[in-house]
């Protein structure tokens, strides 16, 4: 265990990691900037990019023949990217390219793949021209493989997708593998790290087949929205040096000056200010709140190509949920379609995007244009808040998974009167009832759900409202759960502990020398509220002081022995016991704002695990 003597920056920074797992964004300042509402630096260029917040991304390609099975073998690795199936199973490339053979090409169209992608409110496509197989699928002056080639009537999907892009009124974005090509005999192939290139030899790729190949695309296709480079680690720890990637990149700005690079170029936004948007890892989503543009590739289940073997797909709801969170940290997300060797897209890819294209007709306005807000990420645990300015007035929009049984949500921490509530539905905007409280606005609700996915509520404010971030707002259980992570400020010699074995022993802070947390409550009702500690005290002694202070009362307890419980039967996992304590009742004789002060006093040599406080309105 590691002894951190932290300052209370350091805990919240600790606590972060603790509750949203690897931090995998930072922001940073970057050039000059334009503004829009949440989100205040995005070049011009950008712009089109955080209004739209979703996108299609399509990988399709030779690798769709084999469906992730190769000579009744399934793919080897489990990340199961279908795509990868001819490096993974080490397919000889004459038999690969035999896989062409599956396509029944009379029946691909991709005007089919942008007419779902506009069903499911999608504003940009991004098409993998090329993906690591190194196989292009337009028709390539460069070299001899590519769709034109090996098609009769020569098919060039990038020139259909890009003109049913135009038709329908989409940005056409194309994913280019610039590092990785299995094709050419100098560009990167994994197995390089056993058998080197050598950097001319590299070289030789990227002057004959890269940039060549780039400048047809960005020549012969008209606008292109956005590059969609694919470069996971950076630059330093590889073959490509950092001029190759700047001449690809100066090549887009010369040909088409409005077209996005996306990070995987192989450069951070830190790094080159000039690239327009972060990418974050596969499947990864946001943690905190960025002020530039960023985007989260996603999938509906796990492959990215056709795989015939997926089984496990996401809900509707959970990729709404994606979404809609990364939409309230200023993010974007690019879901992907993985489409058959017959052009078409498989039920449950479909069915979920036009599940997703049909809430977005109900709730688009919380989405599109919107951005996040002031309030912290995780303040309120029962909605995620998206902001948008829109005709002289600002919106909220609080995104609400779980409808309250009760029919009631408070939001803390918003000091202006909204002049309207409302909720969206499929007829438009419906008011509902609302009373405001110095800063809590209680939102009444009607009994049922307006949406059967995730329901928005709406409130209207003449200006941008004024907000605090440092309440601890009530939560759907209807009490005030108070952590080391939303704690104003502390005091003391404290261990930061990670929730263990798959959050059996869940996140914790050790106390092991008298200590001191505060929060702050705005507390709108008045009356007896009851008051709980879980923590783990593995100690005998007996001896050691919890203390509670709010409202000039005290509440005090000495260390209970909490004992251990067993994680899973049979397999040594034995754990300690975190329990919830009461300490007692306190009574509030007015609403208004309160401090609350715990101090944990452990006895000499040991320690108490502390992991939240709570408290609740004593309705009896
Ligand atoms: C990874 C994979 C690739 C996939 C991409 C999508 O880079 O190598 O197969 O295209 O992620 O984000």
């Amino acid at each position: 265990m590691k002894r951190i003597k932290t300052s209370f920056l350091r805990l919240k920074f600790l606590s972060l990691i603790w509750v949203l797992g690897p931090l995998i964004m930072s922001g940073a300042g970057i050039g000059s900037w334009g503004m829009c509402f949440g989100q205040t630096k995005v070049n011009p260029r950008a712009s089109w990019f955080t209004e739209a917040r979703f996108g299609m991304f399509i990988h399709w390609g030779v690798y769709s023949g084999a469906e992730g099975v190769w000579k009744g073998e399934k793919l080897r690795y489990d990340n199961d990217y279908a795509e990868w199936i001819y490096y993974r199973n080490r397919i000889d490339r004459d038999e690969y390219l035999d896989l062409l053979e599956k396509f029944q090409w009379d029946n691909i169209n991709p005007e089919e793949w942008v007419l779902l992608a506009k069903n499911a409110g999608m504003k940009y496509v991004t098409l993998t021209a090329k993906h690591h197989d190194g196989f292009a699928l337009w028709d390539s002056q460069v070299g001899n493989y590519d769709i034109g080639e090996f098609t009769n009537s020569k098919r060039d999907i990038v020139k259909e997708l890009a003109l049913a892009c135009k038709k329908h009124g989409l940005k056409i974005g194309l994913y280019y593998s610039h590092w990785v090509d299995w094709e050419h005999p100098f560009g990167w192939d994994h197995t390089n790290e056993i058998y080197p290139l050598t950097a001319s030899q590299y070289d030789h790729y990227w002057q004959e087949k890269v940039m060549p190949q780039m400048r047809e695309l960005l020549t012969n296709y008209g606008d292109i929205g956005l590059i969609w480079f694919d470069m996971w680690i950076h630059h330093s720890r590889t073959i490509v040096t950092k001029s190759q990637l700047l001449q690809l990149k100066s090549m887009i700005r010369e040909l088409q000056p409005n077209c996005l690079v996306n990070s995987r170029l192989g450069l951070s936004v830190e790094e080159d200010p000039d690239v327009d948007f972060r990418t974050l890892g596969d499947n990864s989503f946001g943690t905190m709140k960025l002020d530039y543009p960023w985007q989260s590739p996603a999938t509906v289940a796990h492959s990215w190509g056709y795989h015939a073997l997926e089984d496990q797909w996401k809900s509707s709801t959970t990729i709404l949920r994606n979404l809609i969170s990364n939409v309230s940290l200023n993010g974007n997300v690019m879901l992907n379609i993985g489409p058959r060797a017959n052009g078409d897209v498989p039920y449950e890819i479909e069915s979920r995007l036009l599940e997703i294209g049909a809430w977005l007709d109900r709730n688009g306005e919380s989405i599109y244009g919107a951005g996040g807000f002031d309030l912290e990420k995780d303040q309120h645990d029962w909605c995620l808040i998206t902001s948008k300015e829109s005709h002289n007035s600002h919106q909220l929009f609080l995104h609400v998974f779980n409808w309250p049984l009760d029919n009631e949500l408070k939001l803390t921490g918003i000091i202006d009167k909204p002049d309207a509530a409302s909720v969206l539905t499929s007829a438009g905007r419906q008011p509902i009832l609302f009373d405001h409280n110095e800063v809590v606005t209680t939102i009444h609700l009607p009994a049922k759900q307006p949406d059967p996915l995730v329901s928005v509520i709406v409130l209207d404010y003449p200006r941008y409202p004024k907000s605090r971030t440092d309440l601890v707002a009530e939560s759907l259980s209807d009490g005030y759960a108070m952590t080391p992570t939303n704690s104003l400020d502390y005091e003391g010699d404290i261990f930061v502990e990670r929730a263990e074995r798959f959050g059996s022993i869940p996140g914790h802070v050790v106390v092991d020398e008298k200590s001191h947390y505060t929060w702050k409550l705005y507390l709108d009702q008045t009356g007896h509220y009851e008051l709980d500690l879980s923590y783990s005290y593995q100690g005998t002694s007996g001896r050691g002081e919890i203390t509670v202070e709010i409202a000039g009362q005290n509440l005090q307890s000495s260390m209970n022995h909490t004992g251990k419980t067993v994680g899973e039967p049979g397999n040594n996992w034995h754990i300690e016991s975190f329990n919830a304590h009461r300490l007692g009742q306190v009574v509030i004789k007015e609403r208004g704002y309160y401090t609350l002060k715990l101090i944990i006093d452990p006895p000499e040599e040991e320690q108490v695990n502390f992991q939240w406080a709570w408290m609740e309105k004593d309705e009896r």
